[in-house]
């Protein structure tokens, strides 16, 4: 194992009722004035909302709402949220969806308390965060992204189109609830895209050095066979808790550090997605089943070793007869088989990008990082982008 230095201050209340149960003692030190950010309204939709304000304010809360915190949260998002939670006087945030509404809280909570430009001092590049955000609490209600555990926040600002985001611990949220009912309402596609988020998060942490014998890439493992065997349940039986509940918190674990210790990780992937999100909007899961597969067939001849042990240990698919680049080549086709068999998109087209996107413009923004097999290029980037178009 690497040297590494563990820490995550979010307290995490997971199951059944637990806002019911928890919430208004959670709130309860942090003064009256309550800021309740949420997206476009479904949560009005599925009882969520009604739940949530009624134990606010017979806790005797001042609730400040602030929705419509769009998918792909923008820089103008935040700042509006920022300015909007400083006329206030806000005490504490509280988020209510997912990793759109989480990352715009984490980002809303740091602007409340800078008075600089927070986009060149903390998203253009690692800024150092000498005060105290406003507190943060979230309450989960589509799985996927895990930012209920960490301090990473995913920002698109407009202007320059560039998707980024950055982990502060100090934005981690103080406490997170997590009721595997409340995802029940989510559409399919979201779910299923939400479910694929997190498995592109293991597989980015577990396809990085170091390769040797080593806990985080067991559990990887043991997390990649448990999202897989929950998100084919949960497409048959969209109210199995059992799904819902195991889904939950394999994102969760999937973000919250701990399969990260020790790891360089890759994340070459969600660059390309993120950019592909900065300039078309696409849904962030989505985009990245459209990339996996096809990033994998260009990296997997670098890795053959790790992508063997993913098609043998994840998906099952016996060694036997075949060379080591034979079954690290059918890990990936396996991955792309699960993509198609869940109802995800695989090309760029079925995401909305057509032949008027420059696709060369996009690349040549795309961040090229270190953890990667094999480093990419920006022409390879292009590479991979247009074999997503067939
Ligand atoms: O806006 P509303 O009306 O609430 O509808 C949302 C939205 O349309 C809907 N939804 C959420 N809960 C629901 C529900 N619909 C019915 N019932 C419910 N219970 O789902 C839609 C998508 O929500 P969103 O929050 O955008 O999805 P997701 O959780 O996938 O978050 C995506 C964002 O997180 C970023 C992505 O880049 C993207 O911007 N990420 C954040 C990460 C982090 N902070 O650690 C890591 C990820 O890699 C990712 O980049
Ligand atoms: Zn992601």
């Amino acid at each position: 194992m690497n040297n590494f230095i563990f820490e995550n201050s979010t307290k995490v209340y997971f199951g059944k009722g637990c806002v019911k149960e928890y919430l208004a003692c959670l709130t309860e030190k942090y003064g009256e004035r309550v800021m309740l950010c949420y997206g476009g309204g479904s949560i009005k939709k599925n009882g969520v909302y009604g739940e949530v304000t009624e134990k606010l304010t017979s806790a005797g809360k001042k609730v400040f709402e602030f929705p419509g915190i769009m998918a792909n949260p923008t820089y103008g998002k935040v700042l509006e949220g920022a300015k909007f939670a400083k006329e206030n006087k806000i005490d504490v945030i509280l988020g209510v969806g997912g990793g759109s509404v989480m990352d715009c809280c984490k980002a809303i909570s740091l602007a409340a308390r800078y008075d600089g430009d927070v986009w060149a001092d903390f998203w253009a590049r690692p800024g150092i965060i000498d005060f105290k955000p406003l507190p943060l609490g979230v309450i989960v209600t589509v799985a996927g992204t895990g930012s209920e555990c960490n301090g990473g926040a995913v920002i698109t600002n407009e202007d320059l189109k560039v998707k980024t985001g950055r982990d502060y611990p100090q934005c981690n949220p103080k406490f997170a609830l997590l009721d595997p009912e409340y995802t029940y309402s989510v559409p399919e596609f979201q779910m299923v895209s939400g479910g694929f988020d997190t498995l592109s998060h293991i597989m980015e942490i577990y396809f990085s050095e170091p390769d040797e014998d080593n806990v985080s890439d067991d559990i990887a493992e043991a997390l990649m066979k448990n999202v897989i065997r929950n998100l084919r349940a949960a497409v048959a039986g969209p109210k199995d808790y059992t799904a819902r509940s195991n889904l939950m918190w394999d994102a969760t674990m999937a973000e919250n550090r701990i399969i990260k210790l020790g790891k360089k990780t890759d994340f070459e992937c969600h660059q390309m997605e993120h950019q592909l999100g900065a300039y078309t909007d696409c849904n962030h899961g989505a985009g990245l089943a459209v990339l996996h597969p096809v990033y994998y067939r260009h990296i997997y001849r670098s890795g053959i070793e790790k992508f063997r042990k993913f098609a043998v240990n994840v998906w099952g698919i016996p060694a036997d007869g075949k060379s080591d680049e034979e079954t690290a080549r059918a890990g990936v086709e396996a991955l792309a088989d699960f993509i198609k068999e869940i109802g995800m998109p695989t090309t760029l087209q079925e995401l909305g990008i057509d032949e008027t996107v420059d696709l060369k413009e996009i690349a040549d923004s795309c961040a090229v990082v270190p953890g990667s097999y094999k480093k990419m290029t920006h022409e390879e980037i292009l590479e991979i982008f247009q074999e997503c178009m067939k």
